[in-house]
């Protein structure tokens, strides 16, 4: 099992859909692929229609039900989602005062191991307690950047933390990638940003998320873009990104964190 945190501080760059939507793609390629909703928000949990699923996360996170409880299926083959509700808040805070607080979520993955062959964690806008457990828990960190004014400033602070993450809590977390969202090709902006991010960091993924109508819309028909309009510009180019993610996961070094047994499961 391989986990995946998209993380980025700034709200509104397009992590939960891009979470979602490669999450979608992954399990049309066959791969048993979980999300996590590890924000508030719960964007992604609507996105996939658990809204009323319970347990939740929060209830998992303060030790009131297990992970397996809270997964809940989806419409789709091979997707699962941990649903996560606003009181998520409550649990970052309650979780605060703990003992190895950064690694509550690791040790829950760990359960759930041999069930799945992708994790994505879906991030809130903050690099507080539940992001730094994402970190903690995962093999490898996705950004996306809004190809917008000041999309590279945010970043400078991500990759920051993520070496502070490197250095303090998890030394094997990998920036498996920055990918750029909203891209509008008809924009001088759009361009110099997409250009500027494949210049200056050499982890940028080759897909490039085009801004459409139809990423934007499918959240509210509670269905991910590669089955809401199977065959759009962004439908392809999720499929792409997932294609390249999975290639760029096989070639990581094998000591991951989780084993496929729950048995020899976490070195934390
Ligand atoms: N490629 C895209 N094209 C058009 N709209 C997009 C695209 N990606 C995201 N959006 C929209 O932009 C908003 C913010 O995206 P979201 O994925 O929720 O960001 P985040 O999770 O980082 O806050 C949402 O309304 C979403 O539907
Ligand atoms: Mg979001």
């Amino acid at each position: 099992m391989s986990v995946v945190a998209v993380a980025n501080q700034k709200g509104g760059v397009g992590k939960t859909t891009t979470a979602v939507n490669l999450a979608a793609a992954t399990a049309e390629m066959g791969r048993r692929t979980l999300v996590i909703d590890a924000d508030a928000q719960a964007n992604a949990t609507s996105a996939l229609g658990a809204q009323h699923a319970s347990p939740r996360m929060y209830d998992v996170l303060l030790g009131e039900a297990s992970l397996s409880d809270c997964i809940a299926t989806t419409a789709w083959h091979n997707l699962d989602v941990a649903p996560s509700s606003m009181d998520l808040v409550a649990a970052e805070m309650e979780l605060a005062s703990r003992p190895e607080r950064e690694y509550v979520l690791r040790r829950l993955l760990a359960e759930v191991a041999p069930r799945y062959e992708l994790v994505l964690i879906d991030c809130g806008p903050s690099l507080g307690l539940m992001t730094l457990n994402a970190l903690a828990a995962a093999d490898g960190a996705i950004a996306p950047v809004q190809c917008e004014y000041l999309a590279l400033e945010g970043l400078s602070a991500l990759l920051e933390t993520i070496r502070r993450v490197q250095t303090h809590v998890h030394p094997g977390l990998q920036l498996l990638g920055v990918v750029a969202t909203m891209y509008d090709g008809r924009t001088r902006l759009s361009q110099d940003v997409a250009a500027q991010l494949q210049s200056h960091i050499s982890s940028t993924f080759d897909t490039i998320i085009p801004r459409s109508i139809r990423l934007s819309e499918a959240p509210s028909h509670q269905r991910p873009i590669v089955d809401y309009a199977p065959t759009s510009r962004g439908a392809e180019a999720y499929r792409q990104l997932a294609g390249e993610l999975l290639r760029r996961l096989a070639a990581l070094p094998t000591s991951t964190i989780y084993r496929d047994s729950p048995v020899d499961g976490v070195r934390a």
